[in-house]
Protein backbone atom coordinates (compact mmCIF):
# COMPACT_ATOMS: atom_id res chain seq x y z
CA UNK A 1 0.00 0.00 0.00
CA UNK A 2 1.94 3.53 -0.79
CA UNK A 3 2.07 5.81 1.76
CA UNK A 4 -0.58 8.69 1.91
CA UNK A 5 1.36 11.67 2.46
CA UNK A 6 -1.72 13.98 2.72
CA UNK A 7 -1.62 16.16 5.88
CA UNK A 8 -5.15 15.00 6.95
CA UNK A 9 -4.19 11.27 6.81
CA UNK A 10 -0.99 11.88 9.39
CA UNK A 11 -2.89 14.01 10.85
CA UNK A 12 -7.00 13.81 11.45
CA UNK A 13 -7.74 15.01 15.17
CA UNK A 14 -10.60 13.12 16.63
CA UNK A 15 -13.88 15.24 16.61
CA UNK A 16 -15.79 13.33 19.25
CA UNK A 17 -13.91 14.29 22.38
CA UNK A 18 -14.36 16.08 25.01
CA UNK A 19 -12.40 19.24 26.61
CA UNK A 20 -12.61 17.21 30.20
CA UNK A 21 -11.20 13.96 27.86
CA UNK A 22 -7.83 15.90 27.27
CA UNK A 23 -7.78 17.31 30.18
CA UNK A 24 -8.22 13.51 31.95
CA UNK A 25 -5.55 12.18 29.67
CA UNK A 26 -2.65 13.32 32.41
CA UNK A 27 0.58 12.30 31.87
CA UNK A 28 2.94 10.85 34.06
CA UNK A 29 4.07 13.18 36.63
CA UNK A 30 2.64 16.36 34.79
CA UNK A 31 0.61 18.66 35.83
CA UNK A 32 -1.31 20.84 33.33
CA UNK A 33 -2.31 23.63 36.40
CA UNK A 34 -0.64 27.19 35.70
CA UNK A 35 1.65 27.88 38.03
CA UNK A 36 0.84 29.72 40.91
CA UNK A 37 2.43 33.28 42.20
CA UNK A 38 3.99 34.12 38.74
CA UNK A 39 3.54 37.37 37.05
CA UNK A 40 4.97 38.69 34.03
CA UNK A 41 7.40 40.49 35.86
CA UNK A 42 9.07 37.13 37.37
CA UNK A 43 9.84 36.72 33.53
CA UNK A 44 11.68 39.27 31.86
CA UNK A 45 12.36 38.97 27.99
CA UNK A 46 15.18 36.35 27.84
CA UNK A 47 14.41 35.05 31.26
CA UNK A 48 12.77 32.31 32.77
CA UNK A 49 12.08 30.86 36.51
CA UNK A 50 14.51 27.62 36.48
CA UNK A 51 12.06 26.17 39.11
CA UNK A 52 9.03 25.89 36.07
CA UNK A 53 11.24 23.82 33.97
CA UNK A 54 13.08 20.65 35.39
CA UNK A 55 14.18 19.96 39.26
CA UNK A 56 14.30 23.11 41.36
CA UNK A 57 17.72 23.68 42.62
CA UNK A 58 18.90 20.73 45.07
CA UNK A 59 15.77 18.62 44.45
CA UNK A 60 16.68 14.85 43.54
CA UNK A 61 14.28 13.48 40.78
CA UNK A 62 14.22 10.14 41.12
CA UNK A 63 10.01 9.89 40.41
CA UNK A 64 9.63 9.88 36.97
CA UNK A 65 11.97 7.52 35.29
CA UNK A 66 13.58 10.31 33.34
CA UNK A 67 16.83 10.74 31.69
CA UNK A 68 18.33 13.30 32.98
CA UNK A 69 21.34 13.05 30.71
CA UNK A 70 19.89 14.01 27.68
CA UNK A 71 18.64 15.81 25.47
CA UNK A 72 21.72 14.71 23.53
CA UNK A 73 23.92 17.28 21.47
CA UNK A 74 22.34 16.19 18.49
CA UNK A 75 19.29 16.77 19.39
CA UNK A 76 19.93 19.93 21.39
CA UNK A 77 21.35 21.38 18.24
CA UNK A 78 18.32 20.45 15.81
CA UNK A 79 15.82 21.90 18.46
CA UNK A 80 17.17 25.08 18.30
CA UNK A 81 17.19 25.06 14.36
CA UNK A 82 13.68 23.77 14.29
CA UNK A 83 12.84 26.74 16.93
CA UNK A 84 13.79 28.89 14.80
CA UNK A 85 11.08 27.97 12.22
CA UNK A 86 8.63 27.79 15.01
CA UNK A 87 6.10 30.23 12.94
CA UNK A 88 5.37 27.18 10.78
CA UNK A 89 3.44 24.14 11.55
CA UNK A 90 5.88 20.66 10.83
CA UNK A 91 6.19 19.78 7.30
CA UNK A 92 4.42 16.81 6.77
CA UNK A 93 8.04 15.87 5.11
CA UNK A 94 9.72 16.18 9.17
CA UNK A 95 7.33 13.25 10.02
CA UNK A 96 8.21 11.31 6.87
CA UNK A 97 11.54 11.38 7.53
CA UNK A 98 11.71 10.23 11.21
CA UNK A 99 9.40 7.68 10.24
CA UNK A 100 11.22 6.64 7.07
CA UNK A 101 14.52 6.10 9.74
CA UNK A 102 12.64 4.62 12.27
CA UNK A 103 11.02 2.09 9.74
CA UNK A 104 14.92 1.53 8.48
CA UNK A 105 16.06 0.61 11.97
CA UNK A 106 12.91 -1.76 12.29
CA UNK A 107 12.83 -3.18 9.09
CA UNK A 108 9.41 -2.36 8.14
CA UNK A 109 8.11 0.40 5.82
CA UNK A 110 7.62 4.11 6.81
CA UNK A 111 3.85 3.81 6.50
CA UNK A 112 3.74 0.80 9.40
CA UNK A 113 5.21 4.07 12.03
CA UNK A 114 2.77 6.37 13.54
CA UNK A 115 4.50 9.24 15.24
CA UNK A 116 2.75 11.68 18.40
CA UNK A 117 4.06 13.62 20.95
CA UNK A 118 5.01 10.73 23.24
CA UNK A 119 4.35 7.57 23.28
CA UNK A 120 1.40 8.62 25.65
CA UNK A 121 -0.63 10.13 22.95
CA UNK A 122 -0.60 7.01 20.96
CA UNK A 123 -1.50 4.52 23.40
CA UNK A 124 -4.23 6.46 24.37
CA UNK A 125 -5.10 6.58 20.62
CA UNK A 126 -4.95 3.36 20.54
CA UNK A 127 -7.12 2.58 23.85
CA UNK A 128 -10.28 4.71 22.59
CA UNK A 129 -9.91 2.72 19.50
CA UNK A 130 -9.92 -0.77 20.71
CA UNK A 131 -11.73 -0.01 24.47
CA UNK A 132 -14.68 -0.41 22.94
CA UNK A 133 -14.32 -3.43 21.24
CA UNK A 134 -13.93 -5.02 24.34
CA UNK A 135 -12.55 -5.37 27.89
CA UNK A 136 -8.67 -4.35 27.78
CA UNK A 137 -6.28 -7.12 29.29
CA UNK A 138 -3.76 -6.38 31.41
CA UNK A 139 -1.54 -7.47 34.29
CA UNK A 140 -3.01 -6.09 37.11
CA UNK A 141 -0.05 -3.98 37.79
CA UNK A 142 1.51 -1.98 34.46
CA UNK A 143 1.49 1.77 33.12
CA UNK A 144 -2.49 2.23 33.41
CA UNK A 145 -2.64 5.82 32.47
CA UNK A 146 -4.20 5.54 28.60
CA UNK A 147 -6.14 2.47 29.34
CA UNK A 148 -7.46 4.36 32.56
CA UNK A 149 -7.59 7.37 29.82
CA UNK A 150 -10.25 5.63 27.76
CA UNK A 151 -11.95 4.46 31.19
CA UNK A 152 -12.44 7.86 32.13
CA UNK A 153 -14.44 8.35 29.16
CA UNK A 154 -16.26 5.32 29.38
CA UNK A 155 -15.11 3.78 26.27
CA UNK A 156 -13.24 1.09 27.87
CA UNK A 157 -12.60 -1.66 30.69
CA UNK A 158 -9.98 -2.61 32.06
CA UNK A 159 -9.69 -6.52 33.19
CA UNK A 160 -6.80 -6.70 35.14
CA UNK A 161 -4.99 -9.98 35.59
CA UNK A 162 -2.44 -10.89 39.20
CA UNK A 163 0.74 -10.89 38.55
CA UNK A 164 2.91 -14.16 39.51
CA UNK A 165 4.58 -14.51 43.05
CA UNK A 166 7.86 -13.39 41.40
CA UNK A 167 5.70 -10.03 40.62
CA UNK A 168 6.29 -11.23 36.27
CA UNK A 169 3.47 -10.51 33.85
CA UNK A 170 1.40 -13.89 34.63
CA UNK A 171 1.47 -14.70 31.07
CA UNK A 172 -0.48 -17.94 31.27
CA UNK A 173 -2.80 -16.58 33.00
CA UNK A 174 -3.29 -13.57 30.38
CA UNK A 175 -3.74 -16.05 27.76
CA UNK A 176 -6.36 -18.08 29.49
CA UNK A 177 -8.41 -14.24 30.30
CA UNK A 178 -8.42 -13.41 26.18
CA UNK A 179 -11.33 -14.60 24.51
CA UNK A 180 -13.02 -13.47 21.18
CA UNK A 181 -15.01 -10.55 22.96
CA UNK A 182 -11.55 -9.30 24.31
CA UNK A 183 -11.07 -5.14 23.13
CA UNK A 184 -7.40 -5.12 23.47
CA UNK A 185 -4.18 -7.39 25.47
CA UNK A 186 -1.64 -4.48 27.08
CA UNK A 187 1.07 -5.70 27.84
CA UNK A 188 4.26 -3.49 29.16
CA UNK A 189 7.83 -5.27 28.19
CA UNK A 190 9.61 -4.38 30.49
CA UNK A 191 6.69 -3.58 32.81
CA UNK A 192 6.25 -0.52 35.04
CA UNK A 193 6.68 -0.25 37.67
CA UNK A 194 8.59 -3.56 38.27
CA UNK A 195 11.12 -3.01 35.72
CA UNK A 196 11.01 -6.93 35.05
CA UNK A 197 11.68 -8.16 31.41
CA UNK A 198 9.91 -11.30 30.62
CA UNK A 199 11.66 -14.05 29.19
CA UNK A 200 11.51 -13.47 25.19
CA UNK A 201 10.66 -16.66 23.98
CA UNK A 202 7.96 -17.70 26.24
CA UNK A 203 6.77 -13.76 25.70
CA UNK A 204 6.02 -13.50 22.70
CA UNK A 205 5.38 -17.19 22.17
CA UNK A 206 2.17 -15.84 24.23
CA UNK A 207 1.74 -13.19 22.33
CA UNK A 208 1.37 -14.87 18.80
CA UNK A 209 -1.10 -16.98 20.28
CA UNK A 210 -3.19 -14.53 21.80
CA UNK A 211 -2.50 -12.49 18.66
CA UNK A 212 -4.96 -15.11 16.78
CA UNK A 213 -7.82 -14.22 19.11
CA UNK A 214 -7.37 -10.37 19.78
CA UNK A 215 -5.11 -7.31 19.33
CA UNK A 216 -1.77 -7.46 21.09
CA UNK A 217 -0.03 -3.81 22.32
CA UNK A 218 3.26 -4.23 23.50
CA UNK A 219 4.78 -0.99 25.39
CA UNK A 220 7.83 -1.09 24.83
CA UNK A 221 8.91 2.38 26.21
CA UNK A 222 11.80 1.03 28.28
CA UNK A 223 12.76 -1.67 25.51
CA UNK A 224 16.17 0.34 24.46
CA UNK A 225 17.28 0.09 28.43
CA UNK A 226 16.95 -3.70 28.86
CA UNK A 227 20.25 -6.29 28.44
CA UNK A 228 19.31 -7.25 24.98
CA UNK A 229 16.38 -4.76 23.42
CA UNK A 230 16.35 -6.70 19.95
CA UNK A 231 15.77 -10.37 21.58
CA UNK A 232 13.58 -9.19 23.45
CA UNK A 233 10.94 -6.34 21.44
CA UNK A 234 8.24 -7.42 19.72
CA UNK A 235 8.65 -5.76 16.38
CA UNK A 236 9.25 -8.64 14.59
CA UNK A 237 6.02 -10.31 15.03
CA UNK A 238 4.16 -7.54 13.32
CA UNK A 239 6.36 -8.57 10.41
CA UNK A 240 5.27 -12.16 10.37
CA UNK A 241 1.79 -11.00 10.21
CA UNK A 242 0.92 -11.29 13.59
CA UNK A 243 -1.88 -8.60 14.88
CA UNK A 244 0.52 -6.34 17.19
CA UNK A 245 0.93 -3.10 17.94
CA UNK A 246 4.64 -2.03 19.52
CA UNK A 247 4.95 1.51 21.31
CA UNK A 248 8.41 3.23 22.23
CA UNK A 249 9.05 7.04 23.55
CA UNK A 250 11.72 9.48 22.97
CA UNK A 251 11.46 10.21 26.59
CA UNK A 252 13.65 7.62 28.35
CA UNK A 253 16.92 6.21 26.92
CA UNK A 254 16.77 9.56 24.61
CA UNK A 255 16.18 12.05 27.35
CA UNK A 256 13.56 13.92 26.10
CA UNK A 257 10.59 13.39 27.99
CA UNK A 258 9.52 17.28 28.34
CA UNK A 259 10.26 17.53 24.18
CA UNK A 260 7.18 14.99 23.48
CA UNK A 261 7.86 12.23 20.90
CA UNK A 262 6.72 9.06 20.81
CA UNK A 263 5.42 6.51 18.06
CA UNK A 264 3.60 2.79 17.53
CA UNK A 265 4.64 0.17 14.92
CA UNK A 266 1.98 -1.88 13.30
CA UNK A 267 0.85 -3.32 10.08
CA UNK A 268 0.14 -0.42 7.70
CA UNK A 269 -3.32 -1.25 7.98
CA UNK A 270 -3.39 -0.74 11.95
CA UNK A 271 -1.52 2.35 11.81
CA UNK A 272 -3.66 3.64 8.98
CA UNK A 273 -6.79 3.01 11.87
CA UNK A 274 -4.83 4.84 14.85
CA UNK A 275 -3.85 8.06 12.84
CA UNK A 276 -6.92 9.50 12.43
CA UNK A 277 -7.54 8.86 16.56
CA UNK A 278 -4.45 11.00 17.24
CA UNK A 279 -5.14 14.03 18.74
CA UNK A 280 -2.95 16.59 18.27
CA UNK A 281 0.04 17.43 15.62
CA UNK A 282 3.08 17.35 17.19
CA UNK A 283 5.60 19.79 17.49
CA UNK A 284 8.24 20.76 14.75
CA UNK A 285 11.22 20.92 17.51
CA UNK A 286 10.18 17.28 18.32
CA UNK A 287 10.43 15.71 15.02
CA UNK A 288 13.82 17.46 14.51
CA UNK A 289 14.37 16.36 18.03
CA UNK A 290 13.88 13.05 16.69
CA UNK A 291 15.60 13.07 13.72
CA UNK A 292 18.43 14.40 15.40
CA UNK A 293 19.42 11.67 18.06
CA UNK A 294 17.67 8.51 16.62
CA UNK A 295 20.00 6.76 15.41
CA UNK A 296 23.15 8.79 17.75
CA UNK A 297 24.48 5.39 19.38
CA UNK A 298 27.08 7.12 21.35
CA UNK A 299 24.46 8.91 23.21
CA UNK A 300 22.26 5.91 23.57
CA UNK A 301 25.26 3.60 25.28
CA UNK A 302 26.23 6.78 27.38
CA UNK A 303 23.13 7.27 28.92
CA UNK A 304 22.58 3.52 29.54
CA UNK A 305 26.10 3.22 30.95
CA UNK A 306 24.81 5.66 33.56
CA UNK A 307 21.19 4.04 34.15
CA UNK A 308 23.98 0.22 35.03
CA UNK A 309 26.04 2.64 36.91
CA UNK A 310 23.30 4.05 39.40
CA UNK A 311 21.39 0.34 39.11
CA UNK A 312 24.05 -0.86 40.15
CA UNK A 313 24.93 1.45 43.28
CA UNK A 314 20.89 0.89 44.29
CA UNK A 315 20.71 -2.85 44.35
CA UNK A 316 24.37 -3.14 46.51
CA UNK A 317 22.67 -0.60 48.81
CA UNK A 318 19.60 -2.73 48.78
CA UNK A 319 21.65 -5.33 49.35
CA UNK A 320 23.02 -4.34 52.24
CA UNK A 321 20.54 -3.82 53.92
CA UNK A 322 18.76 -6.84 53.21
CA UNK A 323 15.84 -5.20 51.88
CA UNK A 324 13.89 -7.18 48.48
CA UNK A 325 13.97 -5.83 45.41
CA UNK A 326 13.39 -7.28 41.65
CA UNK A 327 15.81 -7.09 39.41
CA UNK A 328 15.22 -4.32 36.85
CA UNK A 329 16.17 -3.90 33.61
CA UNK A 330 15.18 -0.45 33.23
CA UNK A 331 16.06 3.12 34.56
CA UNK A 332 13.80 2.74 37.91
CA UNK A 333 14.46 0.02 40.74
CA UNK A 334 10.88 -1.48 42.34
CA UNK A 335 11.97 -2.02 46.07
CA UNK A 336 10.07 -3.00 49.13
CA UNK A 337 11.25 -1.40 52.16
CA UNK A 338 9.54 -2.83 54.85
CA UNK A 339 8.29 0.77 55.38
CA UNK A 340 4.84 2.20 54.36
CA UNK A 341 5.93 3.57 50.22
CA UNK A 342 3.67 7.31 51.25
CA UNK A 343 5.94 7.26 54.35
CA UNK A 344 8.94 6.58 52.63
CA UNK A 345 7.87 9.26 49.91
CA UNK A 346 7.68 11.54 52.70
CA UNK A 347 10.43 11.02 54.30
CA UNK A 348 12.68 11.22 51.23
CA UNK A 349 10.57 14.57 50.11
CA UNK A 350 12.09 16.19 53.39
CA UNK A 351 15.45 15.35 52.25
CA UNK A 352 14.78 16.77 48.93
CA UNK A 353 14.67 13.62 46.97
CA UNK A 354 11.93 12.95 45.04
CA UNK A 355 10.16 9.27 44.56
CA UNK A 356 7.27 7.08 43.85
CA UNK A 357 4.56 6.94 46.04
CA UNK A 358 2.27 3.75 46.43
CA UNK A 359 1.01 1.85 43.87
CA UNK A 360 -2.21 -0.34 44.10
CA UNK A 361 -2.29 -2.05 47.36
CA UNK A 362 1.68 -2.52 46.92
CA UNK A 363 1.82 -0.39 50.40
CA UNK A 364 5.72 -2.19 51.35
CA UNK A 365 7.06 -1.05 47.73
CA UNK A 366 8.84 1.77 46.37
CA UNK A 367 9.63 3.17 42.69
CA UNK A 368 13.06 4.44 42.59
CA UNK A 369 14.18 6.23 39.23
CA UNK A 370 17.30 6.48 38.14
CA UNK A 371 18.60 10.20 37.94
CA UNK A 372 21.87 11.63 37.66
CA UNK A 373 24.43 9.32 39.36
CA UNK A 374 25.06 12.07 42.09
CA UNK A 375 21.36 12.39 43.28
CA UNK A 376 21.31 8.37 43.06
CA UNK A 377 24.26 8.71 45.36
CA UNK A 378 22.05 10.52 47.69
CA UNK A 379 19.39 8.42 47.75
CA UNK A 380 21.57 5.24 48.45
CA UNK A 381 23.13 7.51 51.63
CA UNK A 382 19.53 8.60 52.71
CA UNK A 383 18.00 5.52 52.29
CA UNK A 384 19.71 3.70 55.85
CA UNK A 385 18.47 6.55 57.59
CA UNK A 386 14.69 5.28 57.03
CA UNK A 387 15.66 1.85 57.30
CA UNK A 388 17.61 1.69 60.51
CA UNK A 389 15.62 4.23 62.06
C1 LIG B 1 5.60 2.14 30.35
C2 LIG B 1 5.35 3.52 29.90
N1 LIG B 1 4.80 3.71 28.69
C3 LIG B 1 4.58 4.94 28.22
C4 LIG B 1 4.88 6.05 28.96
C5 LIG B 1 4.56 7.39 28.38
O1 LIG B 1 5.67 8.12 28.13
P1 LIG B 1 5.70 9.26 27.04
O2 LIG B 1 4.29 9.71 26.81
O3 LIG B 1 6.54 10.31 27.62
O4 LIG B 1 6.26 8.63 25.80
C6 LIG B 1 5.46 5.91 30.23
C7 LIG B 1 5.81 7.09 31.05
O5 LIG B 1 6.39 7.05 32.07
C8 LIG B 1 5.70 4.61 30.71
O6 LIG B 1 6.25 4.39 31.91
Amino acid sequence: MPLDLSRRSLFTGAAGLTVSGLAGAGLAGCSQTAPSGTTDAAFPPGAIDPHLLGPAEGVALLSRNENPYGPSQSALDMIEYAASKGAYYANQEAAVSLMSMIAEKNGVDPEQVVLTTGSGEVLSAIAVLYGPRGPIVAPRLFWDTTALYAANLGMAEIQRVPLTDEMEIDLAAIEAAVTPDTGLVQLCNPNNPTGLVSDPATFQAAVRRMAATTTVLVDEAYIELSDDPEANSCVPLISEGHDVIVTRTFSKIYGMAGIRLGYAIASAETAAAIRPVVMSWSPCTSYAAGIGCYNDDAFIDFSKSKVTEARDMVFATLDTLGLDYLPSQTNFVYFKSGLEANAVQAAMAERLISVRGQYMDYNEWTRVSMGKVEDVERFCRALPELIEA
